[in-house]
C-alpha cells in the first residue's frame, strides 16, 4: 500500500452537478469505494472522499434557464449524485459541495496567502475561451477551431485577469516526477505528463471578471473578480480536510494529507498533475503519493451521448443486474488504466462465465455433493496429499497477489489471482471424484475434499467483500458464516477457516445463471438501435444473441410411438439410475446442457441433454435420473453424449424422470 500502514485517504475528482450521474462518474466511486473498504476491513483509518463541483458558467446558464438561483439550482442537482452513491453503496466519509462555506472561506484564504507571497499578478489575457470546457485554449489547440476537448464553438475573448505564477513552480515538479517515479499512474500516463512539461509551463489564469462570470468565488480584495472554476475546485481535497493556510493545522488535514490515492480520469490528468501539484507547492505542500489517471468508457463501441447513456444508465444496470455484479463488471472488464467499451452482452457472459459458472458452481457443488451425502457437515481436513498441499500454496500466493493488486488499483490483476485459485478448486473436484470417494465409502476423505471447496469459497467470499458487499454476505452465509459488518480478513490466506461439525444451511443459488438480457434492457437496447436520429447504428448496438440455428441431430427425446415393440425389444434398452454431478452449458449450443452423470462405473458420463430451456443447470446438480446406458455416443455439437437421459414431455421438456427413493448409481432399471 501507499503511504503510512495504518491510515489511507482516497479521493475521486468532484463531479460537475449539471450532468446527470453517469456510468463514468460510477466507474471512479466504485474504483474509490472497493479501495477503502479494504482498507477499513484491514483495520486501517480510512478517509474517503468524493463530492460536486458547483461553480462555472454552465451552472449559472442552466439556473437562468430554468429562471431559479443558481444555489436552487446546485441543490437540486446535487442529489441524483447522492442518490446514486446510496444506490451503489458507497460508503464516503465525506461529501463536499463547492458552494459550501467551509470551502469557499478556505479558498479565499489561499487566494490571500498567494498574494501576499507574490505568486498571483493581474494582467490582460485573450484567448480562445470554450464555454462548454470553461478554458481558454490556444489557436493551435484549436481542433477544426473548435474546442479540442468537447467540439464545441470557441470565443475569441480579451479581458484583464488574475494570474497563478505556474510556471514558477515547473521545474519542482519536473524534480518531484524525477524523485516518485509512482506519483502518476500508470506509467503511459506519466510520459504523458513528462512530456507535457517539457514545454514551457506558462502561468494559469484563475480568474473571471464576475461582470462575465459571477457565480464563483469572489476574490477577498477585489470582489469585481471570482475564481476560475479549476483553481476554486482543486483545493477540495484540502479544504475538506479542513485545511487553512494560516492554520491551526486541523487534526484531519495532518492526519490524511497527502492523500494516498487520487483517483482521475485521463481526461483531467494535466489538471491534476500540473496545475494541482504546483498550487500546492506554491503552498508548501506535497502532492499526492499517487495520481492515477483510468481510462474511459464507450458504450457499444461509441462515445457516451444522450440516448446511449439510457442504456447504461447506472440505477437501471443496478436494478437489473443487481448492484454487485454491476460494481464487479466495472472493475474486471477493463484494467483500470485503460479504456474500455460496456456492452450488456459482455457484462451477461462476464456474469455467468466468472460468477455463475465459476464461483457459483464451485460452491454449489461443495454444498450440495456435503448434504447429499455428509448431512451438510464440515469436515475434518484430515492428511494432506500433495494435491492439498498444491491447493494451500496457491490459496496463499493468491490471497498475496490479490492484496497487492489491489492495493495498487490494478482490479483486473486482482481478481485473475483470485479466479486461478477459484478454477483450481473446480478442478480439485473433477480429479479427486468425491463421487467416487462416496461410493468407496472413503467418507474422511471425501470431507477432506469438499471441506477444501467450502475453504476456497471462503476465501473468495472474504477477499471480494469490498467489490461485492451483498454477494459476498450471501456466499459466506451459505458457510454459516454470519455477521452484519464484514468479516476480517485475517487467516485469509489458509484454507483452515471452518468450523468441522458445523451444519451448512440449505440456500438458493447465490448466482443464478443469466438465461437472457433483462427485457427492460433489451426494450431499451431496441429502442436505440431502431430509433431515429441516434447516433448508435443498430448493428453495433447490443442485441440479443440470435439464436443458435437448429442442431442437425436432435438430442433425442421420448416420444409417443403407435408401433408395439416386444419384451424383447425393450430389453434391448439399459436404462439405470444416475446422479448429476456437474451441469454446465453447452459452449456452443444454446439450447443444450452438458452434464457429468455417475452411473456407477469408473468414470462418470459425459451426457448432452436438450433441456436448457427448462432448467437452470445448477438446479439439477445431485438430481438423480433415469439413464439409457447402452446408447451409442454421439457427437451434439461438438460434445460427445455418452447416453441420454430420459425426461416426461415431447420437445418441450416437462421435467426429468427420477426413482421415488434413495438408490446407488447405477441401479438396474427396469
Ligand atoms: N469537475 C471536474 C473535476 C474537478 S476535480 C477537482 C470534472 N467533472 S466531470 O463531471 O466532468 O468529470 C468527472 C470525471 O468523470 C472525470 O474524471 C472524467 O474522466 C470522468 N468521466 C467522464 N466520462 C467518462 C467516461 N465515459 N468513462 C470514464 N470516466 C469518465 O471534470
Amino acid at each position: 500500500m501507499a503511504g503510512s500502514a495504518d491510515r489511507y485517504y482516497v479521493t475521486t475528482p468532484i463531479y460537475y452537478v449539471n450532468d446527470k450521474p453517469h456510468l463514468g462518474h460510477a466507474y471512479t466511486t466504485v474504483a474509490a469505494d472497493v479501495v477503502s473498504r479494504w482498507h477499513r476491513m484491514n483495520g486501517r483509518s480510512v478517509h474517503f472522499l468524493t463530492g460536486v463541483d458547483e461553480h462555472g458558467q454552465k451552472v449559472l446558464q442552466a439556473a437562468d434557464k430554468k429562471g431559479i438561483s443558481p444555489q436552487q439550482h446546485v441543490d437540486e442537482m446535487v442529489q441524483p449524485y447522492q442518490r446514486l452513491w446510496q444506490a451503489l453503496g458507497i460508503r464516503y466519509d465525506d461529501f463536499i459541495r463547492t458552494t459550501e462555506p467551509r470551502h469557499e472561506r478556505v479558498v479565499q484564504a489561499v487566494l490571500q496567502k498567494l498574494k501576499d507571497q507574490g505568486d498571483l499578478y493581474e494582467d490582460v489575457y485573450e484567448g480562445w475561451y470554450s464555454t462548454s470546457a470553461e478554458r481558454f485554449w490556444t489557436e493551435k489547440d484549436l481542433v477544426d477551431g473548435k474546442c479540442p476537448d468537447t467540439g464545441q464553438p470557441v470565443e475569441w475573448v480579451r479581458e484583464t485577469n488574475w494570474f497563478f505564477r505556474m510556471g514558477k513552480y515547473a521545474d519542482q515538479l519536473r524534480d518531484w516526477l524525477d524523485r516518485h517515479p509512482d506519483f502518476v499512474q500508470p506509467e503511459s500516463r506519466r510520459n504523458e505528463v513528462l512530456g507535457y512539461l517539457k514545454k514551457d509551463v506558462g502561468d494559469l489564469c484563475i480568474s473571471r471578471p464576475a461582470s462575465r462570470m459571477s457565480w464563483g468565488i469572489p476574490f477577498p480584495w477585489d470582489d469585481q473578480f471570482v475564481t476560475y472554476v479549476w483553481f476554486d475546485a482543486l483545493l477540495n481535497y484540502i479544504t475538506a480536510l479542513g485545511y487553512h493556510p494560516d492554520g491551526p493545522t486541523s487534526e484531519l488535514f495532518a492526519k490524511y494529507w497527502p492523500a494516498d490515492h487520487q483517483l482521475v480520469g485521463k481526461d483531467i490528468l494535466t489538471t491534476h498533475s500540473v496545475y494541482w501539484s504546483t498550487m500546492l507547492f506554491a503552498l508548501g505542500l506535497t502532492p499526492a503519493r499517487c495520481l492515477y489517471a483510468h481510462g474511459w468508457w464507450t458504450v457499444e463501441g461509441q462515445k457516451m451521448s444522450k440516448s446511449l447513456g439510457n442504456v447504461v444508465d447506472p440505477h437501471l444496470l443496478i436494478d437489473e443486474y443487481g448492484v454487485d455484479t454491476f460494481r464487479y463488471h466495472l472493475l474486471r472488464e477493463i484494467s483500470f488504466g485503460s479504456d474500455g467499451d460496456f456492452s450488456h452482452s459482455a457484462l451477461m457472459a462476464r456474469y455467468n462465465a466468472d460468477l455463475a459458472n465459476d464461483l457459483g458452481n464451485l460452491l454449489h457443488r461443495a454444498v450440495s455433493m456435503s448434504h447429499k451425502w455428509l448431512g451438510g457437515e464440515v469436515r475434518a481436513l484430515g492428511e494432506t496429499t500433495a494435491a492439498d498441499e498444491a491447493l494451500d500454496v496457491l490459496c496463499t500466493r493468491a490471497a498475496g497477489t490479490y492484496t497487492a493488486e489491489l492495493e495498487a488499483l490494478h482490479f483486473d490483476r486482482a481478481f485473475d489471482a483470485l479466479w486461478e485459485l477459484i478454477g483450481a478448486g473446480n478442478k480439485y473436484i473433477d480429479t479427486q471424484e468425491p463421487w467416487a470417494l462416496n461410493r468407496n465409502g472413503d467418507h474422511a476423505r471425501l470431507g477432506a475434499v469438499l471441506r477444501r471447496c467450502l475453504e476456497i469459497v471462503r476465501v473468495a467470499a472474504l477477499l471480494l467483500q469490498p467489490v461485492m458487499p451483498g454477494k459476498a454476505q450471501a456466499l459466506l452465509a451459505q458457510l454459516g458464516l454470519t455477521g452484519d459488518a464484514p468479516l476480517p480478513l485475517h487467516r485469509v490466506d489458509g484454507l483452515d477457516g471452518l468450523t468441522e461439525g458445523a451444519v451448512l444451511p440449505p440456500g438458493d443459488p447465490v448466482f443464478p445463471r443469466m438465461m437472457e438480457l433483462p427485457a427492460r434492457v433489451q426494450q431499451l437496447l431496441d429502442g436505440v438501435g431502431g430509433g431515429k436520429g441516434t447516433a448508435a447504428p443498430a448493428d453495433k448496438l447490443d442485441r440479443k444473441p440470435k439464436p443458435p440455428p437448429a442442431p442437425k441431430k436432435e438430442p433425442p427425446v421420448a416420444e409417443d410411438s403407435k408401433d408395439l415393440i416386444s419384451i424383447d425389444d425393450f430389453a434391448k434398452v439399459e436404462l439405470k439410475t444416475g446422479r448429476i454431478l456437474e451441469a454446465a452449458p453447452h459452449p456452443d449450443a444454446d439450447r443444450l446442457l452438458v452434464f457429468k452423470v455417475d452411473v456407477g462405473e469408473e468414470t462418470p458420463r459425459t451426457i448432452v441433454a436438450g433441456i436448457a430451456s427448462r432448467f437452470e443447470p445448477e438446479t439439477l446438480i445431485g438430481q438423480t435420473v433415469i439413464v439409457v446406458a447402452n446408447l451409442k455416443p454421439a457427437k451434439l455439437r461438438g460434445v460427445e453424449s455418452q447416453g441420454m437421459m430420459l425426461a416426461a414431455g415431447g420437445k418441450q421438456v416437462k421435467g426429468l424422470c427420477t426413482v421415488t427413493e434413495p438408490v446407488l448409481p447405477g441401479t438396474p432399471v427396469r
